[in-house]
Protein backbone atom coordinates (compact mmCIF):
# COMPACT_ATOMS: atom_id res chain seq x y z
CA UNK A 1 0.00 0.00 0.00
CA UNK A 2 1.15 3.73 -0.23
CA UNK A 3 2.71 5.93 2.24
CA UNK A 4 -1.08 7.49 2.33
CA UNK A 5 -4.45 6.85 2.70
CA UNK A 6 -6.28 10.38 1.38
CA UNK A 7 -8.54 8.57 -1.61
CA UNK A 8 -9.64 5.20 -2.20
CA UNK A 9 -8.97 5.93 -6.16
CA UNK A 10 -4.84 5.24 -5.21
CA UNK A 11 -6.20 1.63 -3.24
CA UNK A 12 -5.37 -1.32 -5.43
CA UNK A 13 -8.87 -3.82 -5.07
CA UNK A 14 -5.91 -5.92 -3.26
CA UNK A 15 -4.82 -3.10 -1.16
CA UNK A 16 -9.11 -3.23 -0.20
CA UNK A 17 -8.74 -6.74 0.38
CA UNK A 18 -5.82 -6.69 2.61
CA UNK A 19 -7.71 -3.56 4.83
CA UNK A 20 -10.65 -5.84 5.18
CA UNK A 21 -8.20 -9.19 5.47
CA UNK A 22 -7.06 -7.67 8.82
CA UNK A 23 -10.76 -6.09 9.72
CA UNK A 24 -12.33 -9.78 9.96
CA UNK A 25 -8.94 -10.67 11.79
CA UNK A 26 -9.04 -7.83 14.29
CA UNK A 27 -12.75 -7.87 15.01
CA UNK A 28 -12.56 -11.58 15.31
CA UNK A 29 -9.84 -10.98 18.17
CA UNK A 30 -11.95 -8.12 19.82
CA UNK A 31 -14.80 -10.26 20.21
CA UNK A 32 -12.89 -12.93 21.64
CA UNK A 33 -11.25 -10.25 24.35
CA UNK A 34 -7.51 -11.01 23.75
CA UNK A 35 -5.04 -8.56 23.66
CA UNK A 36 -3.06 -7.80 20.49
CA UNK A 37 -0.41 -4.90 20.44
CA UNK A 38 0.73 -4.26 17.11
CA UNK A 39 1.46 -0.44 17.45
CA UNK A 40 2.99 -0.43 20.63
CA UNK A 41 4.86 2.87 20.99
CA UNK A 42 3.42 4.41 18.42
CA UNK A 43 1.29 7.41 18.56
CA UNK A 44 -1.42 8.98 15.98
CA UNK A 45 -1.86 12.85 15.85
CA UNK A 46 -5.54 13.86 14.94
CA UNK A 47 -5.86 16.62 13.51
CA UNK A 48 -9.41 18.10 13.40
CA UNK A 49 -11.17 21.15 11.67
CA UNK A 50 -14.37 19.98 11.79
CA UNK A 51 -16.56 18.27 14.46
CA UNK A 52 -16.58 14.70 14.27
CA UNK A 53 -17.68 11.57 16.85
CA UNK A 54 -17.19 8.54 15.04
CA UNK A 55 -14.39 9.17 13.27
CA UNK A 56 -12.42 10.98 15.82
CA UNK A 57 -13.28 8.42 18.78
CA UNK A 58 -13.27 5.20 16.66
CA UNK A 59 -9.63 6.51 15.42
CA UNK A 60 -8.41 6.93 18.96
CA UNK A 61 -10.04 3.67 20.34
CA UNK A 62 -8.72 1.76 17.69
CA UNK A 63 -4.76 3.02 17.95
CA UNK A 64 -5.26 2.47 22.21
CA UNK A 65 -7.00 -1.37 21.27
CA UNK A 66 -3.52 -1.63 19.37
CA UNK A 67 -1.50 -0.99 21.91
CA UNK A 68 -0.41 2.79 20.89
CA UNK A 69 -1.87 6.25 21.61
CA UNK A 70 -3.25 9.03 20.16
CA UNK A 71 -3.60 12.96 20.36
CA UNK A 72 -6.77 14.92 19.61
CA UNK A 73 -5.56 18.60 17.92
CA UNK A 74 -7.87 20.97 17.53
CA UNK A 75 -6.71 22.99 14.77
CA UNK A 76 -7.10 26.19 16.51
CA UNK A 77 -4.54 25.20 18.94
CA UNK A 78 -1.96 24.66 16.34
CA UNK A 79 0.46 27.42 14.67
CA UNK A 80 -0.97 26.45 11.52
CA UNK A 81 -4.28 28.24 12.45
CA UNK A 82 -2.21 31.16 12.92
CA UNK A 83 -0.33 31.10 9.55
CA UNK A 84 2.12 28.12 9.95
CA UNK A 85 2.81 26.57 6.30
CA UNK A 86 1.56 23.09 6.12
CA UNK A 87 5.09 21.83 4.80
CA UNK A 88 6.80 23.28 8.32
CA UNK A 89 3.89 21.98 10.32
CA UNK A 90 3.95 18.30 8.41
CA UNK A 91 7.54 18.18 8.87
CA UNK A 92 7.42 19.22 12.76
CA UNK A 93 4.68 16.57 13.17
CA UNK A 94 6.39 13.73 11.40
CA UNK A 95 9.70 14.30 14.02
CA UNK A 96 6.85 13.17 16.62
CA UNK A 97 4.44 11.00 15.46
CA UNK A 98 4.13 8.23 13.94
CA UNK A 99 0.61 8.73 11.47
CA UNK A 100 -1.60 11.84 11.29
CA UNK A 101 -5.12 11.78 10.85
CA UNK A 102 -7.05 15.14 9.28
CA UNK A 103 -10.18 15.66 9.05
CA UNK A 104 -10.09 19.42 7.00
CA UNK A 105 -12.38 21.90 4.39
CA UNK A 106 -10.03 21.39 1.60
CA UNK A 107 -9.07 18.32 -0.25
CA UNK A 108 -5.30 20.15 -1.22
CA UNK A 109 -4.47 20.23 2.26
CA UNK A 110 -4.27 16.89 3.46
CA UNK A 111 -2.39 16.44 0.04
CA UNK A 112 0.26 19.21 1.02
CA UNK A 113 0.67 17.58 4.35
CA UNK A 114 1.11 14.21 3.09
CA UNK A 115 3.54 15.52 0.03
CA UNK A 116 5.58 17.01 3.17
CA UNK A 117 5.02 14.10 5.81
CA UNK A 118 7.55 11.42 6.61
CA UNK A 119 4.45 9.62 8.12
CA UNK A 120 1.49 8.12 6.55
CA UNK A 121 -1.55 10.63 6.49
CA UNK A 122 -5.03 9.22 6.50
CA UNK A 123 -8.26 11.54 5.37
CA UNK A 124 -10.38 11.39 8.41
CA UNK A 125 -13.09 13.46 5.81
CA UNK A 126 -12.36 16.37 3.48
CA UNK A 127 -15.06 18.62 1.70
CA UNK A 128 -14.09 15.96 -1.40
CA UNK A 129 -13.72 13.22 0.07
CA UNK A 130 -14.55 10.54 3.02
CA UNK A 131 -12.15 7.40 1.85
CA UNK A 132 -12.15 5.77 5.46
CA UNK A 133 -15.94 5.96 5.62
CA UNK A 134 -16.45 3.93 2.41
CA UNK A 135 -14.05 1.15 3.03
CA UNK A 136 -16.10 0.31 6.07
CA UNK A 137 -19.41 0.56 4.34
CA UNK A 138 -17.85 -1.90 1.35
CA UNK A 139 -16.57 -4.10 4.53
CA UNK A 140 -20.64 -4.08 6.46
CA UNK A 141 -21.97 -4.67 2.99
CA UNK A 142 -19.78 -7.67 1.97
CA UNK A 143 -20.04 -8.90 5.60
CA UNK A 144 -24.19 -8.81 5.15
CA UNK A 145 -24.48 -10.00 1.48
CA UNK A 146 -21.41 -12.30 1.47
CA UNK A 147 -20.80 -11.42 -2.64
CA UNK A 148 -20.29 -7.46 -3.38
CA UNK A 149 -19.77 -7.79 -7.32
CA UNK A 150 -22.83 -6.93 -8.94
CA UNK A 151 -24.50 -5.31 -5.87
CA UNK A 152 -26.35 -2.13 -6.79
CA UNK A 153 -26.28 0.73 -4.79
CA UNK A 154 -28.32 3.42 -4.94
CA UNK A 155 -27.68 6.89 -3.34
CA UNK A 156 -30.03 9.60 -3.58
CA UNK A 157 -29.02 13.09 -1.96
CA UNK A 158 -26.66 15.56 -2.03
CA UNK A 159 -23.62 15.09 -4.46
CA UNK A 160 -20.73 15.44 -1.43
CA UNK A 161 -17.85 13.89 -0.08
CA UNK A 162 -19.85 10.87 0.38
CA UNK A 163 -21.44 10.62 -2.85
CA UNK A 164 -17.70 11.53 -4.89
CA UNK A 165 -16.15 8.76 -2.16
CA UNK A 166 -18.75 5.80 -3.16
CA UNK A 167 -18.23 6.83 -7.24
CA UNK A 168 -14.49 5.36 -6.86
CA UNK A 169 -14.98 3.11 -4.55
CA UNK A 170 -18.18 0.93 -5.97
CA UNK A 171 -17.08 1.07 -9.69
CA UNK A 172 -13.60 -0.08 -8.12
CA UNK A 173 -14.95 -3.47 -6.14
CA UNK A 174 -17.60 -4.41 -9.39
CA UNK A 175 -20.33 -3.37 -7.71
CA UNK A 176 -23.46 -0.80 -9.84
CA UNK A 177 -23.66 2.71 -8.48
CA UNK A 178 -26.69 5.17 -9.05
CA UNK A 179 -26.39 8.57 -7.92
CA UNK A 180 -29.93 11.02 -7.81
CA UNK A 181 -29.45 14.39 -6.89
CA UNK A 182 -30.90 17.64 -7.80
CA UNK A 183 -29.54 19.91 -10.58
CA UNK A 184 -27.04 22.43 -8.68
CA UNK A 185 -26.01 19.48 -6.37
CA UNK A 186 -24.33 16.51 -8.38
CA UNK A 187 -21.52 15.17 -7.85
CA UNK A 188 -17.62 16.16 -8.78
CA UNK A 189 -17.37 16.22 -12.50
CA UNK A 190 -13.66 14.77 -12.81
CA UNK A 191 -14.91 12.12 -9.98
CA UNK A 192 -17.79 10.74 -12.16
CA UNK A 193 -15.47 10.56 -15.52
CA UNK A 194 -12.70 8.77 -13.48
CA UNK A 195 -16.18 6.56 -11.76
CA UNK A 196 -17.22 5.64 -15.71
CA UNK A 197 -13.41 4.59 -16.64
CA UNK A 198 -13.21 2.47 -13.44
CA UNK A 199 -16.48 0.66 -14.00
CA UNK A 200 -15.37 0.31 -17.68
CA UNK A 201 -12.66 -1.61 -17.00
CA UNK A 202 -14.72 -3.38 -14.10
CA UNK A 203 -17.59 -4.40 -15.50
CA UNK A 204 -19.85 -2.51 -13.45
CA UNK A 205 -22.20 0.45 -13.93
CA UNK A 206 -22.23 3.86 -13.29
CA UNK A 207 -25.68 6.68 -13.63
CA UNK A 208 -25.88 10.26 -12.18
CA UNK A 209 -29.74 11.17 -12.47
CA UNK A 210 -32.10 13.44 -10.76
CA UNK A 211 -34.81 10.96 -10.25
CA UNK A 212 -34.89 9.47 -6.98
CA UNK A 213 -37.76 6.49 -7.76
CA UNK A 214 -35.70 5.55 -10.67
CA UNK A 215 -32.42 5.49 -9.26
CA UNK A 216 -33.72 3.01 -6.38
CA UNK A 217 -35.17 0.91 -8.93
CA UNK A 218 -33.95 -2.72 -8.15
CA UNK A 219 -31.36 -1.48 -5.76
CA UNK A 220 -29.58 -3.94 -2.93
CA UNK A 221 -28.62 -0.71 -1.23
CA UNK A 222 -30.29 2.38 -0.68
CA UNK A 223 -27.65 5.27 0.51
CA UNK A 224 -28.55 8.49 2.16
CA UNK A 225 -26.35 11.34 3.75
CA UNK A 226 -27.62 14.77 4.76
CA UNK A 227 -28.87 17.33 2.78
CA UNK A 228 -26.16 19.79 5.25
CA UNK A 229 -22.92 19.19 5.24
CA UNK A 230 -20.15 20.35 7.50
CA UNK A 231 -19.20 23.38 5.93
CA UNK A 232 -22.74 24.76 4.23
CA UNK A 233 -24.49 25.39 6.91
CA UNK A 234 -25.73 29.07 5.49
CA UNK A 235 -27.09 27.09 2.50
CA UNK A 236 -29.93 25.45 4.71
CA UNK A 237 -33.26 26.99 3.57
CA UNK A 238 -31.92 26.78 0.01
CA UNK A 239 -30.61 22.94 0.34
CA UNK A 240 -33.84 22.30 1.82
CA UNK A 241 -35.66 23.35 -0.98
CA UNK A 242 -33.77 21.72 -3.79
CA UNK A 243 -34.03 18.22 -1.59
CA UNK A 244 -37.48 18.26 -0.29
CA UNK A 245 -38.36 15.20 -2.68
CA UNK A 246 -35.28 13.16 -1.92
CA UNK A 247 -36.20 12.22 1.02
CA UNK A 248 -35.58 7.97 1.54
CA UNK A 249 -38.93 7.34 2.93
CA UNK A 250 -40.72 4.32 3.15
CA UNK A 251 -42.51 5.38 -0.07
CA UNK A 252 -38.67 5.64 -1.62
CA UNK A 253 -38.02 2.12 -0.50
CA UNK A 254 -40.95 0.61 -1.59
CA UNK A 255 -39.12 0.96 -5.00
CA UNK A 256 -35.89 -1.12 -4.33
CA UNK A 257 -35.44 -4.66 -4.15
CA UNK A 258 -37.84 -6.27 -1.19
CA UNK A 259 -34.71 -7.33 0.31
CA UNK A 260 -33.38 -3.84 -0.05
CA UNK A 261 -30.86 -2.50 2.99
CA UNK A 262 -30.26 1.13 3.79
CA UNK A 263 -27.21 2.49 4.89
CA UNK A 264 -26.61 6.38 6.59
CA UNK A 265 -22.82 7.41 7.00
CA UNK A 266 -24.39 9.17 10.40
CA UNK A 267 -24.91 11.25 11.59
CA UNK A 268 -28.37 11.40 10.56
CA UNK A 269 -31.01 14.30 10.54
CA UNK A 270 -34.08 12.60 11.00
CA UNK A 271 -37.30 14.01 9.34
CA UNK A 272 -34.81 15.28 6.58
CA UNK A 273 -33.11 13.20 4.19
CA UNK A 274 -34.83 9.82 6.08
CA UNK A 275 -37.47 9.03 8.12
CA UNK A 276 -37.05 7.47 11.13
CA UNK A 277 -39.42 4.65 10.33
CA UNK A 278 -36.66 4.18 7.71
CA UNK A 279 -33.89 4.41 9.64
CA UNK A 280 -35.01 2.19 12.51
CA UNK A 281 -37.02 -0.53 10.27
CA UNK A 282 -35.13 -3.66 10.19
CA UNK A 283 -33.76 -3.01 6.87
CA UNK A 284 -31.33 -0.29 8.62
CA UNK A 285 -27.82 -1.21 8.80
CA UNK A 286 -26.48 2.16 9.77
CA UNK A 287 -25.22 1.11 13.27
CA UNK A 288 -23.45 -2.25 11.91
CA UNK A 289 -21.10 0.39 9.51
CA UNK A 290 -20.76 2.80 12.82
CA UNK A 291 -19.36 -0.34 13.98
CA UNK A 292 -17.10 -1.42 11.15
CA UNK A 293 -15.64 2.28 11.24
CA UNK A 294 -13.40 0.74 14.27
CA UNK A 295 -12.50 -2.61 12.53
CA UNK A 296 -11.48 -1.65 9.62
CA UNK A 297 -9.53 1.90 10.37
CA UNK A 298 -8.21 -0.29 12.90
CA UNK A 299 -6.94 -2.76 9.53
CA UNK A 300 -5.74 1.02 7.70
CA UNK A 301 -3.83 1.71 11.21
CA UNK A 302 -2.00 -1.81 11.05
CA UNK A 303 -1.19 -2.05 7.52
CA UNK A 304 0.12 1.60 7.79
CA UNK A 305 1.62 2.80 11.39
CA UNK A 306 2.80 -1.11 11.72
CA UNK A 307 4.37 -1.18 7.94
CA UNK A 308 3.00 -4.75 7.61
N1 LIG B 1 -19.63 9.29 9.67
C1 LIG B 1 -18.72 10.08 10.26
O1 LIG B 1 -17.60 10.29 9.77
O2 LIG B 1 -19.14 10.58 11.44
P1 LIG B 1 -18.43 11.71 12.31
O3 LIG B 1 -18.62 13.01 11.58
O4 LIG B 1 -19.16 11.67 13.62
O5 LIG B 1 -16.97 11.38 12.45
N1 LIG C 1 -21.36 14.85 4.18
C1 LIG C 1 -21.21 14.93 5.61
C2 LIG C 1 -20.58 13.67 6.12
C3 LIG C 1 -20.41 13.60 7.61
C4 LIG C 1 -19.77 12.33 8.07
C5 LIG C 1 -20.37 16.14 5.96
O1 LIG C 1 -19.37 16.38 5.28
O2 LIG C 1 -20.72 16.87 6.90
Amino acid sequence: MNKDLLTIYNLTRDDIEEIFERADHLKMIREKGRVYQPLKGKILGMIFKKASTRTRISFEVGMYQLGGGAIYLNSSDLQWERGESIADTAKVLSQYLDGILIRTFAHEEVERLAEYADIPVINGLTDLLHPCQILSDIYTIKERLGEIKGVKIAYVGDGNNIANTWLIGAPKMGMDISIASPKGYQPNKEIVEKAILIARDNKSRVEIMKDPFRCVKDADIIYTDVWVSMGKEGEREERWEAFKSFQVNLDLIKRAKDSVLIMHCLPAHRGEEITSEVIDSERSIVFDQTRNRLHVQKGILEILLGGR
